[in-house]
């Protein structure tokens, strides 16, 4: 579950302390007041065999690619400290060689966009290419319409009704951007913050996405370099999470899927989700139900397209003002705390309720995303793998501190094979300018990001950290993955959201408490480098990870086979006109040898002046590599192929690479 959060997005900003050491940037910098910098690697882990993260649901394994996934690295700094602006080299793993002193748990945050149909596992290749530059920093936001729902809107109505009357509606409609500029003003990427799940796509899609966020900044990418293949552009666009907790991209709403019963195609039970007394039948419906949730995902990342196009194009306030960044680790398991009211309350160790296990139960109500309906824990104890007597049973101190939870799985006391649960979280801030960054160990709900945010902006404007143009949003879950994060009249609700916030009723208001008391560290003059008091750092769990995939033993081509026979072919000289599908099969091999990151596992390829040049990669959108099968959707004319890229495993020796082609074919 902690791997779970660190699969799509980097979102990384640099404090940096030295001074200039290059007469060129310190000239252009006296007119551009940061230095900026951009990044993006491919992250996409096993493409079959391998379970998908997210929906946590065991029989979703994943069997091709529908869009790489990619992490993108945005870098603020005031100053510069090595001279070299190019930086070609993996970033995360080499950071402390790279810049001895210079990046820290401080000021690196890694940002997930919570898609559900990335690959478990940790990405093993991060961000090839990184260049700082001098730049501007522009902000602004703009109302998206239809890009998101609340999925539990019973819960959200437990909010008191004269802090809901504030708002609009049951979610944040804003989409905040902060637009990075070259020394010359044009726009080179930007960060945008938007909360919406990644869960266009449903749990039984088995091709590996990046979902709505994924798609999202794919369509920006390749709208400003159309001919530059996924992942190797040098605009870089980023759509970071926000407080997603309780959206939905399931625009329509949720509704019952029973068929032949009286209810079947009605909405599902507006408290509980459920059809007939049973969640499992209520699904969630995105605006391009009619024809899939592909084209569902398509909608939803157009929409953060077209609202984050208008920001780049259009005028933005300029961010002037200083870099800064804060962390800690806090302890969640029974932290006492004062509450603005005076009272001491305490959070509690980690554990879930009833909900959590939503569709797979009818003791509780569950919600109306497909991914509430199943959760590793319970698939792991209800079919026996791991031995649910190695969690104990809640002690009256833990009811007590959960309540009114009915305490599921208490994870926080499971400690076998390896902890269930964080009872440590990271507690990060960034600022740059008027812009402060909460990085949240969690999903928070609209409610409950509201709060915060309104919370710390009050704080910063009381202490005269920034004044009133302080502006305030939320990118997570990111860090540790402390789950979800409700409001206290939502956690009494318990629903899904509830039922997962699991350091218990007082989660948000020890948030509120904790980042509120570090807004000290984000003054122009706090101390550079000074941290604040932390509680211990998490154990690194890396090495007790288990594994229960298989690894690959030999690939065989099969009796009369070699590796890379057609075994269907494009028919020789045929034709075939735009939105057609043309397919060829390859005797293939087991892409788990050989991630082919920053590569593809077959490619389009167009006739040009005698020579073949690749148009199309396993990351496009419009191709869909499969094990067993490719199929691809063309748009433009002339002579194309399909070529497929396999690495095979013999039983002894080494992997070796291998490719084929299939017979050229017309778009007319
Ligand atoms: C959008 O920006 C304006 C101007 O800075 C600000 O007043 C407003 O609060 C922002 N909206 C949100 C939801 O942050
Ligand atoms: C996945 O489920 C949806 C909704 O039930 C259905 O419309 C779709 O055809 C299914 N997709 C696949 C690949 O089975
Ligand atoms: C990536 O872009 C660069 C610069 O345009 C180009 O030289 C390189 O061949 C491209 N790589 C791929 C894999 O397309
Ligand atoms: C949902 O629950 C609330 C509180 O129990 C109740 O007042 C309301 O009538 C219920 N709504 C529906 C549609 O069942
Ligand atoms: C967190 O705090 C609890 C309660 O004080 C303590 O038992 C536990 O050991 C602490 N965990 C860590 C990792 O420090
Ligand atoms: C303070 O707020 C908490 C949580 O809402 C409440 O339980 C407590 O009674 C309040 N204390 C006072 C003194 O009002
Ligand atoms: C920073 O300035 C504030 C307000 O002027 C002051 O209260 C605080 O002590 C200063 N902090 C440092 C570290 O100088």
């Amino acid at each position: 579950m902690r791997e779970a959060t660190i699969r799509a997005w980097l979102c990384l900003t640099a404090f940096l302390t030295s001074s200039i050491s290059q007469a060129t940037l310190a000239l252009a910098q006296a007119q551009a007041p940061y230095l900026l910098g951009l990044g993006i690697g491919d992250i996409t882990g096993p493409v079959v065999e391998t379970n998908m993260m997210g929906y946590a649901y065991l029989p979703q394994t994943d069997s091709g690619i529908h869009m790489r996934q990619r992490s993108r690295a945005f870098i603020m700094s005031t100053h510069i400290a090595f001279g070299d602006s190019g930086i070609r080299r993996s970033v995360l793993s080499n950071l402390a060689t790279l810049f001895p002193g210079v990046y820290s748990e401080r000021n690196v945050a890694i940002v997930s966009t919570h898609q559900h149909g990335g690959v478990g596992g940790y990405p093993e290749h991060l961000l090839p290419q990184i260049t700082l530059a001098p730049g501007f920093l522009g902000l602004g936001n703009v109302t998206i319409s239809g890009g998101n729902r609340n999925r539990s809107p019973s819960a959200y109505l437990a909010n008191p009704a004269e802090e809901r009357a504030q708002y609009d509606g049951d979610q944040d409609t804003a989409l905040t951007l902060l637009r990075f500029q070259d020394a010359s003003g044009a726009a080179r990427g930007f960060l945008s913050f938007f909360a919406v799940h990644g869960t266009s796509l449903y749990e039984n899609n088995t091709l590996v996405s990046s979902d709505n966020k994924g798609m999202a900044a794919y369509l920006y990418e390749s709208s400003v370099e159309p001919n530059a293949m996924p992942g190797n552009t040098t605009f870089i666009a980023g759509f970071t999470q926000s407080n997603v907790g309780d959206t939905s991209p399931n625009t329509l709403g949720a509704f019952c899927e029973s068929p032949g019963k009286s209810w079947d195609g009605q909405p599902c039970d507006f408290n509980t989700s459920t059809c007939g007394g049973t969640a499992q039948d209520c699904h969630g419906r995105g605006p391009g139900f009619l024809i899939s949730d592909f084209e569902s995902n398509r909608i939803i990342a157009q929409l953060q397209v077209d609202g984050a196009r208008s920001l780049v194009s259009g005028s933005l306030a300029p961010v002037t003002g200083v870099v800064r960044s804060v962390h800690t680790y806090l302890n969640m398991s029974f932290r006492s705390f004062v509450l603005p009211n005076g009272t001491t309350v305490q959070t509690c160790p980690p554990a879930l309720g009833y909900s959590f296990a939503g569709g797979t139960t009818s003791r509780g109500p569950g919600a109306f995303d497909f991914y509430v309906f199943r959760n590793p824990f319970w698939e792991l104890v209800k079919g026996g793998v791991h031995p649910s007597d190695s969690v104990e049973l809640p002690n009256a101190q833990q009811v007590a501190c959960q309540y009114p939870k009915p305490v599921l799985l208490n994870t926080g006391y499971a400690h076998s094979p390896y902890d269930w649960s964080p009872s440590t979280v990271d507690i990060q801030m960034f600022r740059v300018g008027n812009l402060v960054i909460l990085i949240i160990p969690g999903e928070m709900t609209t409610m409950a990001g509201r709060r915060i945010r309104n919370a710390v902006r009050a704080r910063l404007t009381a202490d005269g950290i920034i004044g009133q143009d302080a502006y305030v949003v939320i990118a997570g879950p990111a860090n540790t993955y402390g789950h979800y994060v409700t409001t206290p009249e939502e956690y009494a609700v318990q629903r899904y959201e509830g039922a997962s916030t699991i350091f218990g009723p007082y989660t948000l208001d020890s948030y509120i408490d904790k980042y509120t008391n570090l807004v000290s560290y984000l003054a122009d003059n706090a101390t550079t480098g000074a941290v604040p008091p932390s509680d211990p750092a998490p154990p690194d769990l890396t090495s007790k990870a288990i594994s229960l995939r298989i690894p690959v033993i030999a690939d065989s081509p099969g009796i009369g086979h070699n590796f890379g026979d057609v075994l269907v072919d494009v028919p020789p000289g045929s034709t075939f006109s735009a939105g057609q599908t043309v397919l060829a099969q390859f005797v293939g091999a087991n892409p788990r040898n050989n991630l082919r990151l920053e590569g593809t596992f077959m490619s389009v390829e167009q006739l040009i002046g005698g020579s073949w040049l690749v148009v199309r990669s396993d990351s496009h959108p419009s191709t869909i590599y499969r094990w067993t099968r490719a199929n691809t959707i063309l748009g433009t004319s002339g002579t194309y192929r399909l070529a497929y890229f396999g690495d095979s495993k013999p039983l002894i020796g080494s992997i070796s690479s291998f490719s084929a082609t299939s017979s050229s074919f017309q778009v007319s």
